[in-house]
């Protein structure tokens, strides 16, 4: 079953929304040449405990970061660690909280000094990918929809969606029902109704669409090596219209 929020759930959902969106602009305005993924980790930690909210990441099925951070050819789930980020890098940033009991989820790639034209092409993407999902997350479309327009979107651009891993319904629980894939026909799947809260989070990827887990068991990479980016909003259907959740104002 999806859970339908109520109006006060809806608002709750904006705070913890907007808080999400807030740390997740303040790590990404900290993403230069020099930086290490665990010192952007213990940014957000800081950020998210003076909030007193906590991260919805740390510790989920033993989960060691607060944060994600993938790099290039790393598509999600990167654990943050000593690794230096390096002008030309490919910086995707996941970040989640709870906060008066309901989570927000977001994340964005970071290009950092990217010169490469079709890895800024990618990014471009990635984002008209998420807006397209966005548009059709309304009452009365169902839920293959969404997938599908992630899917046309990234394919008629050269590029490939992750199958392996979804978006997913979101609210007092980081993964609720249902999972979201970023691919599929139209026309299946549950009606959208209005209360309906989702993390739209479509994975483009550069070269081909399979990925592998790295031995770290949390680390997911293109199998290609080649470089992958990643966009989500937490979005809920209030009067059947998409409103944005993850917004820092
Ligand atoms: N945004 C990702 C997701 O919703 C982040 C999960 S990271 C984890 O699946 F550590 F919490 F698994
Ligand atoms: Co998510």
């Amino acid at each position: 079953m999806i859970i339908v929020k109520t109006a006060q759930e809806l608002d709750a959902m904006r705070a913890s929304g907007k808080l999400a969106a807030q740390i997740l602009a303040s790590v990404a305005r900290s993403v230069r040449p020099g930086v290490t993924t665990r010192e952007l980790d213990e940014l957000a930690d800081r950020l998210i405990m003076a909030s007193g909210a906590k991260s919805a990441f740390y510790g989920y099925r033993g989960y060691p970061g607060h944060i994600c951070v993938s790099v290039n050819e790393e598509v999600v789930h990167g654990i943050p660690g000593p690794r230096v980020v390096q002008l030309g890098d490919v910086v995707s940033l996941d970040i989640g909280v709870e906060y008066h009991g309901f989570v927000g989820d977001n994340a964005t790639t970071v290009l950092v000094g990217v010169t490469n034209p079709e890895v800024v092409r990618l990014a471009a993407v990635g984002q008209q990918a998420l807006a397209a999902a966005m548009q059709m997350a309304r009452a009365g479309r169902r839920l293959s929809d969404i997938s599908h327009a992630v899917q046309r979107t990234a394919e008629s651009a050269g590029f490939s969606v992750v199958r392996d891993f979804v978006g997913h319904g979101v609210g007092r629980r980081l993964h609720e029902d249902p999972q979201i894939p970023n691919f599929g026909p139209p026309g299946h799947g549950p009606k959208l109704k209005p209360g309906m809260t989702f993390a739209l989070e479509p994975m483009l990827n550069m070269g081909v669409a399979e990925v592998e887990v790295l031995g770290d068991g949390w680390t997911v990479v293109t199998r290609d090596r080649k470089p992958s980016v990643h966009f989500e909003h937490s979005v809920a259907l209030r009067d059947g219209e998409p409103v944005v959740l993850t917004v820092a104002e």
